[in-house]
């Protein structure tokens, strides 16, 4: 007699699974792009401009090409005759490929050697010789829109000065008269400053062109194949059949591996032209100095309060540097991608958002690092006005909090900038942290601590972020929708495989989507594998960032297997010999309900699919589902963080850290834990050590692991963990938000706020990240704010 099975011993949802992927990451026996090598394969180098901005008046090749083992020199010349020298990026910009005109930042693109090995590559780069005529530099937005500022973008028709887009959003006239009849308005002005993704594994890809079936296959490091794909047949203008894009594992993405860089196409064209494989692999210098950057914006805020602690209205105003060409992606109806998610925790009754995009000689900027779209930016000007706005009221940080949260019978919750969010119980959550970290208790030993000259702060953030893009009628990236999808096989032994438009760079599909079928179908996790990545074989989806993978691909996951209950529903009545509204299922086993002892295993129907099937049913067990999601999902988290600042140095300790979040129904609890330890770990490296700039001639400043200091284990305090509260998202098939960035995105703040609560009494409102020693020590011993914001000051 069948029995049904129990959840957490098949590897269900809720079971704290281990990483089926770490089976051969920790053995060595990953297959990253690098670890490719094709018969004949051939290798790519870059030649990169040492100059932020400049003409180029000419390139001579000729050494290069004299070189033994050189195949090919590119040059934007020679693109320019293939109309490859400049591609669209993927916010309807477009990009350089290799540099024909001008460049326009450092590190930029200038000419490509394709040898036999790297190193003769390398060599032929530096043969290269490069006429320039320096031109003036531009790297923040107050020189973007200076009176006779130099175009950086003079290839553009229509772009007569530096601005990308002026965006407004949210209701100006009622803001207008919230702060007219305000008691006290509170303002603020930071500095986001750069950041780079850095993943340890760079960028890099193979392109390997078959002249005999025409096909073009392109191992690559990218976090998004299918919209490679269509780029690369947009670009290269290759029918979309011929091109196969393979992702195999990715040493770490967090958005740096989104968008398209001209080492692809650079890698694709020598492919087409020598009719040999090209490998491309990226330095890490390269990587630092060129490829996506993160955040850079200015935010100017202020919040109009009721003298009680009610928030009546926010106004924001942004200056988004995007660098040189505006390529990171985002949803094309929001120009600066979810900025205006801001304050969506907070009952607030109206607010505006201005926000202005301008062009600098920097690499491109703005990708979603470890973020949907724009929402870091968002999430810390949120949690550092409020800490600014709880201070010029004279409240308590938690009390002010706790007063302006959206009540949890509130939902669905329409934020002032028009979304609308699923569920949440904000106020249990931060109580939740507040007894973790003894709230009260270290109010007291501040108090005292100060009385000795000792600065100890305590710092709250809160967020809540707009994860899962789409749903399809808002959110498209170059017009093409943003949903996701899976497809399920279930072989004849009851063995499957799933397969989703998502790929994974670490984040542990290969382990939680088998435990979405296990849940659905009863089926162990270990009897699922997982595939993804290749174009050839996955169903088309949009990719993994903006931690959409769970609330999209993991939606359709869950309705394929879905699907496929429902087959094998009449399966189970053919074999039972009833009518299928006879039948009732319990976890991986249907039976007759008015005879629960006669029953039948999923496996047996799996059986029964492809020996045993009903007259006039399609034989097989599989499906595919494409998921559409109704709205995005909406995670909660307060993170709460407290310091010691040393006024003599200006170094500043970690004491405690507590996380509570919420991310609705947890699949696998240990690999979400490993999700959060991971962003408090950047979150904790971006407010404290990680300094990438630029100098006032655009050279980048912090290129290398000395400077922009990646945290060991070493640096990075403890963090306690808290999961006790669980609101389910009331859309999602599983009841699942997404986890993946959450403390990426929430935790920066709560140590900003944490020191400068310490030194509170100084009046020091704002000190830019990262919180060096030095600029620490600037606010506590003059009293003053510290700006970030290049140029950079010749003393940091
Ligand atoms: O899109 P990305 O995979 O980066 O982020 P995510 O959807 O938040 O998922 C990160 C990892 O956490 C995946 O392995 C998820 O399946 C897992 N997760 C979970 O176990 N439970 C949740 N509620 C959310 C994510």
């Amino acid at each position: 007699m069948s029995q049904a099975v129990d959840e957490i011993k098949i590897g269900g949802i809720g079971a704290s699974r281990k990483r089926v992927e770490d089976n051969r990451f920790i053995r060595g026996k990953g297959n990253y792009t690098d670890d490719i090598v094709l018969p004949g394969m051939l290798h790519m180098e870059i030649l990169r401009s040492p100059l932020a901005h400049a003409r180029i008046k000419s390139i001579d090749a000729s050494k290069a090409w004299d070189i033994p083992g050189v195949h090919l020199v590119l040059t934007g010349e020679m693109m320019a005759t293939r109309n490859l020298a400049w591609m669209p990026t993927l916010s309807y910009d477009t990009q350089a490929v290799l540099a024909t005109d001008k460049v326009r930042f450092q590190g930029q693109e200038v000419a490509c050697v394709i040898a036999d090995d790297p190193y003769i590559a390398k060599d032929a780069c530096e043969a290269i010789v490069v006429d320039y005529e320096p031109l003036p530099v531009i790297v923040n937005p107050v020189q973007a829109v200076a009176e006779g500022a130099p175009v950086i973008r003079d290839d553009k028709e229509n772009q007569p000065d530096n601005v990308i887009y002026d965006w407004e959003v949210g209701d100006r006239d009622g803001a207008e008269r919230a702060f007219a009849a305000a008691d006290v308005v509170s303002k603020l002005e930071l500095h986001y400053p750069r950041s780079h993704p850095s993943p340890i594994e760079c960028c890099g890809s193979i392109a390997d062109f078959n002249r005999a079936t025409s096909k073009l296959t392109v191992y690559m490091t990218t976090q998004a194949p299918h919209i490679i794909r269509a780029a690369v047949a947009m670009v290269a203008e290759l029918p979309e059949h011929m091109i196969r894009i393979i992702s195999p594992d990715i040493g770490g993405g967090f958005g740096n591996k989104v968008p398209v860089y001209p080492g692809y196409v650079c890698s694709i064209l020598a492919s087409i032209l020598l009719e040999r494989p090209v490998k491309w692999i990226e330095d890490k210098s390269g990587n630092l100095i060129s490829t996506g950057f993160a955040r850079d914006v200015y935010l100017k805020g202020e919040m109009a309060l009721r003298r009680d602690g009610k928030i009546l209205a926010v106004r924001m105003h942004t200056d988004a540097d995007h660098g040189a060409f505006f390529s990171d992606a985002q949803p094309s109806k929001f120009k600066i991608g979810l900025m205006h998610s801001a304050f969506a925790a907070y009952d607030i009754p109206v607010a505006h958002l201005t926000a202005r995009g301008t062009y600098s000689n920097k690499a491109p900027g703005g990708v979603a690092y470890r973020c949907s779209f724009r929402v870091t930016e968002a999430m810390f000007f949120q949690e550092r006005m409020m800490q600014a706005a709880a201070d010029d009221l004279g409240m308590d940080q938690a009390a002010f909090r706790r007063m302006n949260f959206v009540p949890d019978e509130a939902f669905p919750h329409r934020t002032p900038f028009g979304f609308l969010t699923d569920s949440g119980q904000y106020a249990k959550c931060l109580d939740v942290g507040l007894t973790a970290i003894d709230y009260d208790n270290f109010r007291d030993q501040q108090a005292q601590a100060r009385s000795r000259g000792r600065l100890l702060g305590l710092g709250i953030s809160t967020m809540t972020e707009p994860l899962g893009a789409g749903n399809s009628r808002e959110y498209d990236i170059l017009g093409i929708k943003m949903f996701d999808s899976a497809e399920l096989k279930v072989h004849m032994t009851g063995k499957a495989i799933v397969r989703t438009g998502a790929r994974t760079q670490g984040q542990g599909h290969e382990t939680t989507w088998a435990q979405i079928v296990a849940h659905e179908l009863g089926i162990p996790a270990e009897d699922v594998v997982v595939e993804e990545g290749d174009t050839d074989t996955a169903p088309f989806g949009m990719g993994t960032y903006a931690s959409r993978s769970t609330p999209v691909a993991g939606a359709a996951v869950a309705m394929v297997s879905r699907k496929i209950r429902a087959k094998a529903r009449k399966l189970a009545a053919h074999l039972l010999e009833v009518s299928e509204e006879d039948i009732e299922w319990e976890l991986g086993r249907f039976y007759v309900r008015s005879a629960p002892d006669r029953g039948v295993t999923i496996q047996e129907c799996a059986v029964a699919a492809y020996a045993n099937m009903p007259d006039g049913m399609e034989p097989g067990l599989d499906a595919t589902a494409y998921y559409d999601p109704p709205n995005l999902t909406w995670p909660f988290a307060v993170y709460i963080v407290t310091v010691e600042v040393d006024p003599q140095t200006g170094v500043w300790d970690v004491l405690n850290m507590v996380a509570v979040d919420d991310c609705g129904v947890r699949i696998n609890p240990m690999i979400v834990e490993g999700q959060i330890m991971g962003g408090l770990t950047e979150a904790y490296a971006m407010s404290n050590m990680q300094f990438i700039t630029f100098d006032a001639d655009g050279n980048c400043v912090g290129a290398n692991y000395m400077d922009y200091l990646l945290p060991t284990a070493w640096e990075t305090p403890g963090f306690e963990l808290h999961s006790e509260v669980v609101t389910p998202c009331p859309h999602h098939p599983i009841g699942a938000k997404g986890i993946g960035e959450c403390a990426a995105v929430g935790g920066p703040a709560a140590f900003v706020n944490a020191v400068l609560d310490a030194i509170k009494d100084t009046g020091v409102r704002n000190i830019d990240m990262p919180l060096l020693p030095d600029r620490v020590w600037e606010a506590v011993t003059y009293h003053r704010d510290v700006s970030g914001a290049p140029p950079v000051r010749s003393d940091d």
